[in-house]
């Protein structure tokens, strides 16, 4: 998504906006459209034109009670806009799409690999796959980083699940054709048709060929883990196991590479196409802020399950309300200078892994790729120049990076 500073008292007229076009995230200005609707209608009903919508709310704090507000907003009837049209058929099923209590006794399981005592372990792997990455770009080679940082996570997962190198780049390609149909870089069919769906039962596929061979024999991987966890005195079903393989892929591969990949471009914008690694960079205060600044998850979306009010508006019962955490992340009445890349903002509300009980089960992980990447970045390379202009991914949901030639300039 292009990231941009728009002036404090611009705005767009209301009846122009539409956040699912895809276009405003890789040609437009969303920052300027969460801007007008956090100033004028902060809880905004964005109609369709079909006779269907849904509410979008900007603000930090009614993004936050969104999200974490669990007895009035569920996440039983699908937790994005893509899944407007259709019940949720992972509801109940797949930790993200079900309400606590029941999410509770998923989280305390499927969460142990994932604990901030347990994601130390994967350091090394990742310190290892940056400087493999950096290599070509040593040679003073055109570097595409998006592409190399894209793997990272996918590499990670891989590695976890115990899932075979030659599966890495399928896998990838299949998590982006289901989270931004619409790029034409991911779809297969076109962009006129959408193929979220057909990617959602590819990956689910290749997991029960996956817990097939797990059943023949048994592995000490995040696989065969989770096929042997007990939620409520039980196993997990097959269909179970197959929608919380699917969530961990998706939730771990689209998001967090693209924080570098947007930090990279802030820093060349400084200094008109050239840039320089700050001081601060590998602390825990620029990663946040890097994290902030990034916003890969653009919103996640609820289902009202009564009657409720945010800020005055009625919402009905069973209305899907959407909560833009990336505008949440800009809120003026939280953040000062919230178009300003601050390295050394603390503290920094920033709520970019979401909020309540479903807040990003890989939230350590991710900034242990985070850490681990910017240190072994500003370690190696000393400046870095834009070959092409980045090309943004077309996404209403991931705020991405497809493309981001670099020449990098290298220490020593
Ligand atoms: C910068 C990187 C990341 C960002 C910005 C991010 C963002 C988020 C957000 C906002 C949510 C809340 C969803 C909701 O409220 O419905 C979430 C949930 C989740 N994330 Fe992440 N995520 C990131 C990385 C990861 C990674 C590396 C994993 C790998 C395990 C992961 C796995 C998950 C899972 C499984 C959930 C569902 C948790 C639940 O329902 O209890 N995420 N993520």
């Amino acid at each position: 998504m292009r990231i941009t500073r728009p002036a404090a008292d611009a705005r767009v007229p209301l009846e122009q906006i539409d956040l699912t076009d895809t276009d405003l995230y890789t040609d437009g200005d969303a920052h300027l459209v969460w801007q007008t609707l956090r100033a004028e209608c902060p809880v905004f009903w964005q109609n369709r034109g079909d006779g269907h919508g849904f509410w979008a709310v900007t603000r930090r704090a009614d993004v936050r009670r969104v999200l974490s507000d669990h007895e009035t907003f569920s996440s039983e009837g699908g937790t994005a806009i893509a899944m407007l049209d259709a019940p949720d058929p992972a509801a109940g099923l797949m930790m993200q799409s079900t309400d606590p209590p029941r999410h509770r006794k998923y989280r305390e399981q499927v969460g142990k690999p994932f604990s901030a005592r347990a994601v130390p372990a994967y350091t090394e792997f990742v310190q290892r796959f940056v400087k493999e990455s950096m290599e070509p770009a040593r040679d003073g080679e055109v570097w595409d980083v998006a592409s190399s940082f894209v793997r990272l996570p996918m590499a990670l997962c891989a590695m976890m699940m115990g899932l075979p190198e030659e599966d890495i780049d399928p896998l990838l390609r299949l998590a982006y054709a289901s989270l931004a149909p619409h790029d034409p870089r991911y779809s297969t069919h076109g962009a006129a048709k959408p193929t979220a769906g057909s990617a959602h039962y590819e990956i689910m596929g290749y997991f029960a060929r996956c817990i097939g061979d797990r059943r023949r024999n048994p592995t000490d991987d995040l696989t065969s883990y989770l096929m042997s966890i007990e939620v409520a005195g039980r196993r997990l079903t097959d269909e179970e196991l197959l929608y919380n393989c699917l969530s961990l892929l998706l939730g771990a591969v689209v998001t967090t590479s693209h924080v570098i990949n947007a930090t990279i471009i802030a820093l060349t914008e400084k200094h008109g196409g050239e840039g320089f690694w700050p001081d601060a960079m590998p602390t825990q205060p620029a990663v946040e802020e890097a994290l902030r600044w990034a916003s890969p998850v653009t919103h996640f979306m609820r289902r009202a399950r009564h009657d409720t009010m945010i800020v005055g508006q009625k919402i009905a019962a069973g209305e899907a309300v959407t909560a833009w955490i990336a505008s949440a992340n800009r809120d003026e009445t939280t953040f000062e200078r919230p178009y300003g890349l601050d390295f050394a903002r603390t503290p920094n509300r920033h709520i970019v892994f979401g909020a309540g009980p479903h807040t990003c089960l890989g939230r350590h992980l991710a900034r242990l790729m985070l850490r681990s990447s910017f240190a072994e970045l500003c370690a190696a390379v000393e400046s870095f120049e834009l070959a092409d202009e980045p090309v943004h991914l077309a996404s209403n949901e991931i705020a991405g990076v497809v493309s981001l030639r670099l020449r990098a300039k290298f220490r020593g």
